[in-house]
């Protein structure tokens, strides 16, 4: 039977957004471990205190892996038994030479007729959600590469010999993709209110 992971979506309450920007970086880093919180409740696991590595990558809680992502309108967890990585980012528009810098011509031609912004949110955030499963930062973002869209919220990305399938999440105007080995995801959106 294969397993299942939770990642939990979490909008970010008004209170928070009308801080000042250091003490809204830290509150949203609170709200982020709430929605892991979540995740691990979902998954039926207990986690004990959450530390980082010299990397800033989280360290497995007593065999749990965890990730987070923090943006100015939602935040999100994820709990897995192995490595995880999660992003999520607003769909806004984005300059060619950010879309350059993301991906190659050879990973710009699989997009097919899909639409150039979501594309590239859906590679910014593969990529993304990879490097952060492998406790790595963005300076290796152009060792990931895009190697085949599977459906439109599916893909595989090559990294460090490795392929990893990320699934996409759409909602309101963001993204979410997580990066996890063979798990079936069930994602959670708690809207306000
Ligand atoms: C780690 C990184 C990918 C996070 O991306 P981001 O879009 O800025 O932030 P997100 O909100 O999605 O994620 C933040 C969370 O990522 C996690 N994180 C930080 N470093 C990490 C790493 N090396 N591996 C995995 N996860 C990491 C943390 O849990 C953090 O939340 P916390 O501070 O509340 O604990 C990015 O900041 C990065 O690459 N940093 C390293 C510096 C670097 O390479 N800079 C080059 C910029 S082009």
């Amino acid at each position: 039977m294969t397993a299942v992971i939770y990642p939990v979506i979490l909008p970010v309450p008004a209170e928070v957004q009308r801080l000042r920007p250091k003490q809204r970086v830290q509150s949203l880093s609170d709200c982020a471990r709430q929605a892991l919180a979540l995740s691990a409740e979902r998954l039926g696991v207990r986690l004990g205190p959450l530390e980082k590595d010299d990397r800033g990558a989280p360290v497995p809680c007593r065999g749990n892996f965890w990730s987070l992502s923090h943006k100015p309108d939602y935040v999100g967890g994820v709990v897995a038994p192995s490595a995880i990585g999660l992003d999520i980012e607003r769909l806004r528009p984005c300059s060619p030479g950010l879309r350059r810098k993301t991906a190659d011509a050879a990973e710009w031609a699989l997009m097919g007729h899909g639409d150039v912004q979501t594309t590239f949110f859906r590679y910014w955030t593969a990529k993304e959600a990879v490097l952060k499963a492998r406790g790595e930062g963005l300076r290796d973002l152009s060792r990931c590469r895009i190697d085949h869209i599977l459906d439109t919220t599916h893909l595989r990305v090559d990294y460090a010999g490795k392929t990893w399938t990320v699934e996409h999440f759409f909602f309101e105007d963001h993204v979410a993709a997580v990066a996890a080995g063979g798990f079936r995801v069930e994602w959670t959106l708690a809207r306000p209110g």
